[in-house]
């Protein structure tokens, strides 16, 4: 560790009165006393990675579905994860989001919140949003309305009747509906939306909490041309701002919003390039077609 980086640990250090703040501690959390407080936002990425996998491993009933896997992702960086079914991509998210408990392995989010420590829940509040492959909204409520709860539900506020948007919330929800570009449909209920649409809300329900790091699961699979061009656009848009984990089976698409391409396979990593690379790579040449 550097002097500069050793300063500016024990600057936040203060900022934060003391060690007993997760993640923020003089051995990087690992022997300290964690608390159970989470802080969203405070995500130490000094060390150039928002993701953190080091040789992660996870069986089921002795199948290893993950094996001595290993990567990590940049801030801001929008990261497509390819490979055959069963390679391992959903379980490696179950993984990430604390949904599934490997069996041995690292995974840290920056370089000092280790993520094994914390429940799924708590891992959602820190700032990393999954988006599932079926879009989950809800149907009965409007466009508007989907949004606003997402926002009420991350605050804990569930469904309190005092609650009322600030302003700096108001202009988050408008932002999101630019983005998301379903400004036309706002008092719309969601269950009136083409597929596409119902998934670009949940993806904007995910942006309403802000999340450092996103995770999408297969999210133009259903969607007819014209909506995946348009999630391309709309991913290009978030990167930056965001980091993203993608996993498609969609070469277009992949081609269309790619800079680096991570090709899973029997649960590890196989090949790792632009997406050219890694389709010019025998090996992996060898398991798209060998199944
Ligand atoms: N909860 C589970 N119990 C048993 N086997 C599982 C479970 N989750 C995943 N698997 C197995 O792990 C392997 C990887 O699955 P998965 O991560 O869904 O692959 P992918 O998303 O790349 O298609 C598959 O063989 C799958 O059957
Ligand atoms: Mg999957």
């Amino acid at each position: 560790m550097t002097p500069e980086l050793m300063d500016e640990g024990a600057r936040r250090l203060a900022r934060h009165g003391g060690a007993s703040q997760p993640g923020h501690t003089a051995s990087g959390g690992r022997a300290a006393d964690f608390g159970r407080l989470v802080v969203p936002g405070e995500v130490d990425v000094a060390h150039g990675r928002i993701l953190y996998l080091e040789d992660v491993s996870v069986s089921f009933d002795g199948f290893k579905a993950i094996n001595k896997l290993s990567l990590d992702i940049a801030p801001g960086e929008l990261r497509c994860i390819i490979g055959p079914n069963g390679a391992g991509k959903t379980t490696m998210m179950d993984i990430i989001t604390g949904k599934t408990r490997p069996d041995e392995g690292r995974v840290f989010f920056g370089s000092t919140i280790d993520l094994l420590r914390y429940r799924e829940a708590e891992i959602a509040q820190l700032g990393i949003g999954r988006k599932f492959q079926k879009p989950t909204v809800f149907e009965q409520l409007t466009v508007f309305e989907n949004l606003e709860l997402a926002l009420k539900t991350h605050k804990g506020v569930g469904h309190s009747m005092l609650f009322r948007l600030d302003s700096a919330q108001s202009d988050r929800l408008a932002e999101v509906i630019e983005t998301i570009q379903l400004a036309g449909s706002v008092s719309r209920s969601a269950g009136n939306l083409s597929h596409g649409q119902k998934q670009w809300l949940e993806i904007g329900m995910l942006l309403m909490q802000d999340p450092r790091l996103l995770l999408l699961d297969e999210p133009v699979a259903g969607m007819t041309d014209e909506e995946t061009a348009r999630t391309a656009e709309l991913f290009l848009a978030l990167k930056g701002r965001h980091s993203l984990m993608v996993v498609e089976h969609d070469m277009g698409f992949i081609r269309a919003i790619s800079e680096t391409v991570t090709v899973l396979c029997d649960g590890a990593v196989l090949a790792q390039g632009t997406l050219d690379e890694v389709q010019a790579d025998e090996r992996v040449i060898e398991v798209y077609l060998g199944r």
